[in-house]
């Protein structure tokens, strides 16, 4: 299994911060945020990666990672994407490094306390589709800011809402998914949202009207620390209180 970590974007939410340097750079505790989303794929065996990231601060992920082997990375890959056309346009600059092979993809501001072992075991083990992570939110006000899975009888996902007024379920959808190859037969198609990007939302209900979506519900802390001010604090706070 490859793995992608997708750190462009433009950080709008943290402005002015975001604006002398690239978002996944800023410190999380004592080390810049990139390296936990490295962390949490190379601690769950895969340790073949692509970054991808944007802007004028492109340079310093190379100063910061190197070749990737101080971090624990076999093979690290960069690619650069020209503007920030969205989640599924930065995946789809991945094609040729991942092939066919399965993949999993990581946005470079979640931050996680679980393990993603036995997901990544679990897509290995899946013959073909899609995988998401979900994390239970029960706050109604904070899922109306993300995206949230509708749930059948089931258990299955019948369609991901992006920040619903009525939030269908008490989930929300992380910044961490694995496709299968058919996933460079979807991105071709996509056509660009009323903010201007390629979702990845629409990437994945692609997989759910297909019934090939499934998911694993994470334990423990998840935190965006892209959202806010206040959920890059949050984030903070958590990893300083977890190394204590
Ligand atoms: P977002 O948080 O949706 O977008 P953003 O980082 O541009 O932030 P804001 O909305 O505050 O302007 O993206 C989540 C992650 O996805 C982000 O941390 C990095 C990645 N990403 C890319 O790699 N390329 C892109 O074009 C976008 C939009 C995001």
């Amino acid at each position: 299994m490859k793995g992608v970590i997708l750190a462009g974007g433009s950080g709008t939410r943290l402005h002015p911060l975001t604006r002398i340097t690239n978002k996944h750079l800023l410190p999380i505790y004592d080390r810049p945020m990139v390296t936990y989303a490295i962390e949490a794929l190379v601690g769950a065996g895969v340790t073949e990666l692509m970054l991808v990231t944007g802007g004028t601060h492109a340079g310093e992920f190379f100063r910061l990672l190197g070749n990737g082997h101080e971090w624990g990375i076999d093979r690290l890959f960069y690619a650069y994407q020209e503007k920030p056309g969205g989640i599924a346009e930065a995946l789809g600059l991945t094609e040729r490094y991942v092939e066919r092979d399965q993949v999993v993809v990581m946005l470079a501001d979640n931050v996680l306390e679980s393990s993603l072992r036995g997901p990544v075991d679990n897509f290995r083990a899946q013959e073909h589709g899609a995988r998401i992570l979900l994390a239970r939110e029960d706050d109604p006000e904070h899922l109306r800011h993300l995206g949230v899975p509708e749930l059948d009888g089931d258990g299955r996902v019948t369609r991901i809402v992006e920040k619903p007024e009525q939030p269908p379920s008490a989930f929300a959808v992380t910044g961490i998914y694995f496709y299968d190859e058919t996933v460079w037969d979807v991105l071709p198609t996509l056509q660009p949202s009323g903010r201007g990007e390629l979702e990845i939302t629409d990437v994945n209900n692609w997989y759910v009207e297909r019934g090939e979506m499934e998911y694993d519900v994470l334990d423990g802390f998840w935190g965006d620390a892209g959202e806010s001010i206040d959920a890059y604090y949050a984030v903070n706070d958590f990893v300083r209180g977890s190394r204590a």
